[in-house]
């Protein structure tokens, strides 16, 4: 069973991705697993219209070219702004390129700064699926501060926090970021023999 085989060692994962900020997160957040790049494969392109759907079809897509003894991960992710009524949300890789200078545009003059960001992680393996969701609330800064992490991190202000993601830095993302919490919510739920289902 699950646990047994966690026992004798880590628990080895092929990320189905070319994001290397991605992995750098899943690695510190997960540090009872062993996490590699699946490798420069062209990946199907996002056309799901939820995080779940784009996670899975990146995890069914590793499936194909990944051993079979091995879990494959898919991870989408993205930053849901109020004022935006939730865009660029599921197509925020897509929405611009600049994100930032386009997020601070739409949203000059606007009061309203609340945003959050969302991470759905799908693993595929020999006994099925599991997946595991995170989010975290904030709003989104008036300039971009701070030089960690990736993409709008410069311009997100996690609630509670006076700092940008960006600021606050990779240590605190391992353990508070949309993508950590994801990351923890699968992570116990194979610790528990939780509920698996779905395509393999
Ligand atoms: P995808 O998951 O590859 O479709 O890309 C998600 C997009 O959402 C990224 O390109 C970023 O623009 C944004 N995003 C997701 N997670 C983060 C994060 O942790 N920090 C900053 N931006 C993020």
């Amino acid at each position: 069973g699950r646990r047994s085989r966690r026992s004798l060692g880590r628990l080895r994962a092929l990320l189905a991705s070319k994001n290397a900020n991605k992995l750098r997160e899943l690695r510190a957040a997960l540090p009872g697993w062993e996490i590699d790049l699946l490798g420069d494969h062209a990946f199907p392109s996002e056309e799901g219209d939820t995080y779940l759907e784009n996670a899975r079809a990146k995890a069914m897509f590793g499936r194909t070219l990944a051993p079979e003894d091995v879990a494959v991960l898919g991870e989408d992710s993205g930053i849901e702004v109020e004022a935006l009524g939730g865009r660029p949300g599921v197509e925020s890789a897509r929405w611009a390129e600049d994100g930032v200078a386009a997020l601070l545009a739409a949203l000059e003059g606007v009061t309203d700064r609340r945003a959050r960001y969302v991470c759905e992680l799908v693993l595929h393996d020999a006994r099925g699926e599991a997946s595991g969701r995170g989010t975290i609330a904030g709003t989104i800064a008036t300039e971009p501060r701070g030089s960690e992490g990736f993409g709008y991190d410069p311009i997100f202000v996690p609630a509670g926090e006076t700092r940008t993601v960006a600021e606050l830095g990779n240590t605190w993302k391992s353990r508070n970021s949309h993508r950590a919490h994801a990351a923890h919510a699968l992570d116990e739920l194979l610790r528990t023999g939780g509920q698996r289902s779905g395509p393999d």
